[in-house]
């Protein structure tokens, strides 16, 4: 079995280490994934969910990083679907790609004079919000971090640090995720979501210029909503109490899928559980993410099984 890929080889992912002395340890330099693959019972296989699309983002992020892996989104996705395969996993799963600058020096040195060092691993993965009860959230006291600051259109593991922040603070005073506002005072996003506000028979999310990260779960929930069920995304800045009036409101993330948002700041949205939309968008998703709806069966990479393999 071999859960890790790293710098060329497969690998167990406890064979998969790196030294204390790493400079993406000390200053953040990499960039990372997350993807989803979903175990489909009735077929009993993995779908890697919009795989490609995550190796673009990543591939982007790269380049901000001044790191290039010497693999284009087509080779890293067809790795991943090997990787997967290999590792054996019949249950939902999380595929982490992590590109760092593995150079072993202690100092802030430039980006061009480090190595690039690239590892993705799966993980089993359940829940990581509950999807069903509605989350309470409060507006964070840490702002987003500005594109001016640290881009945050690219998965940068520096970044983090902000979204750890605002979560940490959230959680210790007793909500279950922090929603965090731009420098102007608009929202933003979740410590690890996008978010969307349903309203006047629409949703309304902040655009990319309000310092989100564009989200592959984003854009998945605003085709779905335009194509299934007649709703229209409006990307504008949201005023943080525009969100208390609001009927519905979720997350949306690889890790968070979509999320049912019952309370922000101890205001109730809506009924403060989760509302028809939200409930009819998870119903769709979760038969999309898992390859069961053949009209965006092209989002979803399957992967063959070892017993398949041996036949073909
Ligand atoms: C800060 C942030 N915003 C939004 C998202 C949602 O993005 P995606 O749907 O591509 O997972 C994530 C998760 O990766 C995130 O870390």
């Amino acid at each position: 079995m071999a859960d890790a890929f790293m710098n060329g080889a497969f690998l167990p992912l406890s064979e998969a280490k790196v030294g204390v002395m790493t400079h993406a340890l000390h200053y953040g330099t990499s960039i990372f994934e997350g993807i989803r693959g979903n175990w489909n019972p009735e077929e009993e296989r993995l779908f890697i969910f919009r795989v490609r699309e995550h190796y673009q983002r990543f591939l982007q992020g790269c380049k901000v990083m001044r790191m290039s892996p010497p693999y284009t989104a087509e080779e890293l996705s067809r790795i991943t679907v090997e990787l997967v395969e290999r590792s054996g996993y019949r249950q939902d799963i999380y595929i982490r790609p992590l590109a760092f600058k593995g150079t072993e020096r202690v100092a802030v040195l430039k980006l061009q004079d480090l190595e690039d060092s690239l590892v993705i691993f799966a993980i089993p993965f359940g829940a990581y919000l509950d999807m069903e009860a509605a989350l309470r959230c409060c507006t964070s006291s840490w702002r987003r971090m500005e594109d001016t600051m640290i881009p945050p259109s690219a998965k940068i593991g520096g970044l983090y640090v902000n979204s750890v922040l605002a979560k940490t603070e959230a959680t210790l005073a007793g909500f279950d995720e922090a929603i965090l506002l731009t420098q102007e005072g608009y929202v933003s996003e979740g410590a690890a979501e996008n978010i969307f506000l349903v309203m006047d028979g629409k949703l309304v999310t902040p655009s990319i210029s309000d310092n989100i990260l564009g989200g592959i779960t984003r854009s998945s929930i605003i085709q779905l909503a335009r194509n299934e069920l007649g709703l229209e995304t409006v990307e504008r800045n949201v005023r943080r109490s525009e969100i208390y009036t609001v009927g519905e409101c979720f997350l949306t993330g690889t890790a968070a899928h979509i999320t049912p948002v019952g309370h922000v700041d101890n205001y109730q949205i809506g009924s403060g559980e989760i509302g028809p939309v939200t409930r009819e968008l998870q119903r769709l998703y979760f038969d999309v993410i898992k390859g069961r709806n053949p009209k965006y069966r092209h989002w979803c990479t399957p992967v063959p099984t070892t017993v398949a393999r041996a036949h073909l």
